[in-house]
């Protein structure tokens, strides 16, 4: 099974260049935001639990996400692997993402991180607050919480994915296609 962490910011394009990288290599697209989105959809206890903490643009509890994660693993079916959007975002869920994998007797193949300045941040959310209707995308004050929180939960993993040789950044900022493009060439190059 081939595992490839997708990495970035707020809006960095995680969920849109996931997507197009699942239909390419036949993976399965993990996002534990879409999940938590789904729960609180589903109004399941879950759903309830982290409603205000998402609107408030803040983490949920490490455990909750491995659940939903770990589900998703092991209902996959006919897939060449997965890509995992938003997920690992603490030192915490990096270690339990290696413990099943340990189990599993998988590797990460690739961290592969989208750059993107804050300007753009706000410019692709604000925008997509006008069209989705996500909770946590159309206040600027909430915007700035996930991305502080970003910077001092989640960015520590850079430092860690490096020190294991596996970290590889691409250029966010640009067009879809040249996203796309520069993700692929780390993908094939690992494969
Ligand atoms: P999550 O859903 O993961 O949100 P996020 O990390 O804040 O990232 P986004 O989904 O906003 O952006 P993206 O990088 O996917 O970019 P996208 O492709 O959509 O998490 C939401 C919340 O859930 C968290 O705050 C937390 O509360 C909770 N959560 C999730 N995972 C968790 C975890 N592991 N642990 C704890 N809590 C967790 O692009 C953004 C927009 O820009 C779109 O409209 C897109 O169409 C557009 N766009 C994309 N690429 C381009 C481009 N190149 N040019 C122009 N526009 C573009
Ligand atoms: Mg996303």
């Amino acid at each position: 099974m081939k595992n490839y962490i997708l990495f970035g910011a707020p809006g960095a394009g995680k969920g849109t260049q996931s997507a197009l990288i699942a239909k390419k290599y036949n993976l399965l697209h993990i996002s534990t935001g879409d999940l938590l989105r789904k729960e609180m959809k589903n109004g399941s206890e879950i759903g309830l639990r982290v409603q205000k903490i998402i609107s408030d643009g803040n983490l949920i509890d490490d455990s909750t996400v491995l659940e939903l994660l770990r589900s998703e693993l092991v209902n996959a079916r006919g897939v060449n692997g997965f890509i995992y959007d938003g997920y690992p975002r603490t030192l915490q869920q990096a270690k339990d993402l290696e413990e099943l994998f340990a189990v599993m007797g998988w590797q990460i193949n690739a961290v592969i991180s989208l750059a993107i300045d804050e300007e753009e941040i706000f410019r692709r959310i604000l925008n997509r607050a006008k069209i989705e209707g996500r909770s946590d995308d159309a206040d600027e004050i909430v915007i700035r919480q996930r991305i502080e929180n970003f910077r001092k939960q989640t960015e520590p993993l850079v430092e860690y994915y490096k020190s294991k040789g596996i970290f590889h950044p691409v250029k966010g900022g640009g067009t879809i296609e040249e996203g796309f493009a520069g993700v692929c060439e780390i993908i094939d190059k690992s494969i």
